[in-house]
């Protein structure tokens, strides 16, 4: 059940890019809210008329009538357009307020410093958000479950929604979930290359290779209680295809190449956070 409060708050979006669209696609889809319940304002009219087109939502040319009406205000600006945009509105925000940054790497203490009243949290997306199949990072400086549950139900329509207890886990959540879909990408086309190379045409490499990530996912999703180890044993028979085949990939490391992976990412995330104009 969701939280009674979703039936009357006022949802507001700065910003209508891809991240916002697909908030409110989700929402609208599963109806956890209305689209009276929805404001959105973007710094070009073009994204706001394709919206207001689509879900009848009142849409704003300004950012100051979201924050000031609005029960939850969601900042769905790029990182480098954030400081400025908030800055112009930091007036209006009020303590009981729900704010929720989705950008990235822009820590906590830095959104406090930005925004001088309300309820902050983060929240990370990742692109299979788009489709409903997101893993959703939320960290939140309050610790008022009414605050958390609204904002869980509210990004429960974009995914699998996990409250994290640290911004290092933030972090790790958003380069293992967010960037890891682009490190995922990076295999699965060296799978399709491989694929094709043996004369099977794109479309067909293409979808043997979803099919098999999709496959093995949807296994390890629906075996309930069994270790994915244990799910990997049950494909490799001892001296067989299968463990020859990954017999080479320890030998190469595979692992140490992910971890190496892993870590730059994580580091290159720190730096961009340093260089962050607030
Ligand atoms: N996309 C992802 O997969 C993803 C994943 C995780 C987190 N995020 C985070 O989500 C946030 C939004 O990303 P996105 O991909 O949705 O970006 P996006 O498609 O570029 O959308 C950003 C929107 O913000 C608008 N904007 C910029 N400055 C503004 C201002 N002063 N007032 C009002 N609107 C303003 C832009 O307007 P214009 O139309 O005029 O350009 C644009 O429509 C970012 O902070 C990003 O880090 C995104």
């Amino acid at each position: 059940m969701t939280h009674p409060l979703l039936k009357r708050i006022k949802v507001g979006f700065i910003g209508a890019g891809h991240m916002s669209q697909a908030l409110i696609k989700g929402l609208m889809e599963s109806k956890i809210i209305k689209n009276d319940q929805l404001f959105v304002s973007n710094r070009t009219p073009g994204k706001l008329l394709k919206l207001r087109e689509l879900y009848n939502i009142e849409t704003y040319d300004l950012n100051e009538p979201i924050v000031e009406d609005c029960d939850v205000v969601i900042l769905a600006m790029k990182p480098q357009d954030f400081p400025k945009a908030v800055e112009e509105i930091s007036q209006h925000f009020r303590d009981e307020q729900i704010i929720i940054s989705l950008a990235a790497g822009i820590s906590a203490d830095q959104l406090e410093k930005l925004i001088p009243r309300g309820r902050i949290m983060r929240v990370m997306p990742n692109t299979p958000s788009l489709i409903g199949r997101g893993v959703i990072g939320l960290y939140s400086q309050t610790d008022e479950e009414s605050a958390i549950d609204i904002v869980q139900d509210l990004m429960s329509s974009l995914g699998y929604v996990l409250k994290v207890e640290t911004e290092d886990q933030f972090d790790a959540l958003m380069i293992s979930c967010s960037s890891g879909t682009g490190f995922i990408f990076e295999m699965m086309m060296y799978w399709q290359d491989w694929i094709q190379e043996r004369g099977f045409t794109t479309e067909e490499a293409k979808k043997m290779t979803i099919e098999t990530f999709l496959g093995a996912s949807m296994l390890a999703a629906q075996s309930v209680g069994v270790e994915i180890e244990k799910l990997q044993q049950r494909v490799t028979s001892r001296k067989g295809v299968t463990a020859a085949g990954l017999d080479s990939m320890r030998e190469l490391e595979i692992e140490r190449a992910l971890r190496i992976s892993f870590e730059k990412a994580s580091m290159r995330s720190k730096e961009i956070s340093k260089q962050s104009l607030v």
